[in-house]
């Protein structure tokens, strides 16, 4: 019986496998090594993890000096693309020198460079200034082929900005006014957008990614414990307690998912404590309230195993309300979790309609189920009354 609920983990294991494979970084876009060795920049190029951003540079053996070419979408009316380098310890924004090319709500392009300080991020006003990086040529294009909007610049480093140890970070944002630019959203996306690379060997070294991919795993336990296996235990439970399986069966098979179900969701929950304590950029209120609600409420639920009124007991009836609606109001915070978590992670749209996909397979399975369960019901309670009643009254059975 155990088989049924054991597959799911095997694949679960198989996804987050494939996942931490794919995590490794993909090539740059043949349109941005086609714009960017038109401006001369032809050397490594990275395709960066976060805002579909790209970056290429030349880096001169003997000096440092290097040509950058940084790419980003930004598909607003107006706003912001940025790019720059940190000279302290870690990649972050405060103290980074940044290029911020603004676009303005007539259309034209402007770029400059700016010093960007811990006042900045309180929200001062942000306005352009000397930096102590050397820049020549900067240009901010926009390429109508691929609808990007790249910065070029041939920067002179100091000695404190390492080049093989080089941090820098990057940032879309929707709002300007002149030349200050305003505030960017908080996304995953825009935290995330940080790297420490080595400009020699091309190696780099992503804080995030390691993080980024607790969080497929997280999403992917999550839904399988929580979003797949417990609904799958209530609707064996509902509807499978006498048909078609033996008696006893249908309690075995619907405390295993729930304990299968219960401990995949409990190590994503875990896991998902962990990020939210590591991450000390946001925090997601409303995602982690109901995480909080669902895992004590399932424990409790998982409790019943041991607090099972006896089958005599008078207090069954109410113990077993109690459990069921505790479970059906469960599935409904689980699922709007779950939809709460997707739209936190950004992933691709297949997150979403995947699970909209399995919702609506569960559903569909339970309303059929449930529309043969009542079959059965007013078959039966019609052969009943037929049979002791037909001679009585002839026709009651008819509307069945
Ligand atoms: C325009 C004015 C700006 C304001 C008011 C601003 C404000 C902020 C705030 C408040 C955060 C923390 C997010 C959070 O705790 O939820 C943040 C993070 C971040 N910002 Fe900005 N920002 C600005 C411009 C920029 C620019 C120009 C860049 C890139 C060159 C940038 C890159 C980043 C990055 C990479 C993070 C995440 C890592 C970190 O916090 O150090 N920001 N910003
Ligand atoms: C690229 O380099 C070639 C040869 O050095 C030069 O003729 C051309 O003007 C350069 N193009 C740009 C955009 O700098
Ligand atoms: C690199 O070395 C060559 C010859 O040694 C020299 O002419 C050139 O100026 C140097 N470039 C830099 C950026 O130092
Ligand atoms: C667009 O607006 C800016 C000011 O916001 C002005 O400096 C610039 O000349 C305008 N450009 C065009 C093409 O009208
Ligand atoms: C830029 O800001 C840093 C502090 O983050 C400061 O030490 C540095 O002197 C500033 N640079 C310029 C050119 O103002």
């Amino acid at each position: 019986m155990y088989y049924s609920c054991h597959f799911p983990v095997l694949l679960i294991l198989l996804i987050i496998s494939l996942t931490s494979m794919s995590a490794y970084s993909h090539p740059c876009s043949e349109d941005f090594l086609k714009i960017t060795a038109e401006r001369n920049v032809t050397g490594s190029c990275k395709k960066l993890d976060t805002l579909g951003a790209e970056f290429r540079w030349n880096h001169r053996p003997n000096g440092s000096q290097i040509d950058i070419a940084f790419g980003a979408k930004l598909e607003a009316d107006a706003g912001w693309v940025a790019w720059g380098v940190n000279p302290g310890d870690t990649p972050q924004m405060v103290g980074t020198r940044a290029l911020i090319g603004i676009k303005q709500p007539n259309g034209s392009l402007v770029i400059n460079t700016y010093n960007i300080t811990r006042d900045t991020k309180r929200r001062c006003q942000l306005l352009p200034s000397k930096i102590d990086v050397g820049v020549n040529n900067l240009k901010f294009d926009y390429s109508s082929q691929i609808r990007y909007y790249v910065i070029y610049a041939s920067l002179d480093l100091p000695p404190a900005y390492h080049l093989s140890k080089f941090k820098h970070v990057w940032q879309v944002g929707y709002k300007a006014e002149g030349l200050e630019p305003k505030m960017h959203p908080t996304t995953l996306h825009n935290v995330d957008s940080i790297q420490t690379l080595d400009l020699v060997s091309g190696s780099s070294h992503n804080i995030g990614r390691h993080r980024r991919h607790l969080r497929t795993v997280h999403g992917i336990l999550n839904i399988a414990g929580w979003g797949t296996l417990l609904p799958i235990g209530v609707i064996i439970a509902r509807y499978f307690k006498s048909y078609p399986m033996k008696k006893k069966w249908w309690f075995v098979l619907h405390i295993s998912c729930q304990i299968v179900g219960y401990f995949l969701g409990t190590t994503g929950f875990i896991i998902g404590l962990w990020l939210g304590h590591a991450s000390k950029h946001y925090s997601f209120f409303t995602h982690r309230i109901l995480a909080i609600f669902i895992f004590a409420f399932t424990t409790l639920q998982m409790f019943a195993l041991r607090l099972l009124p006896g089958k005599n007991d008078e207090y069954r009836e109410y113990w077993n309300m109690y459990h069921h609606f505790l479970g059906y109001a469960l599935l409904a915070v689980i699922s709007a979790n779950i939809f709460e978590g997707i739209a936190i992670l950004k992933p691709e749209n297949t997150w979403k309609w995947g699970y909209i996909g399995l919702l609506g397979f569960l559903l569909s399975i339970a309303l059929v189920l449930e529309f043969f369960t009542w079959c059965k019901f007013f078959c039966e309670k019609s052969r009943k009354s037929s049979s002791t009643a037909s001679q009585v009254s002839g026709g009651r059975s008819e509307g069945t």
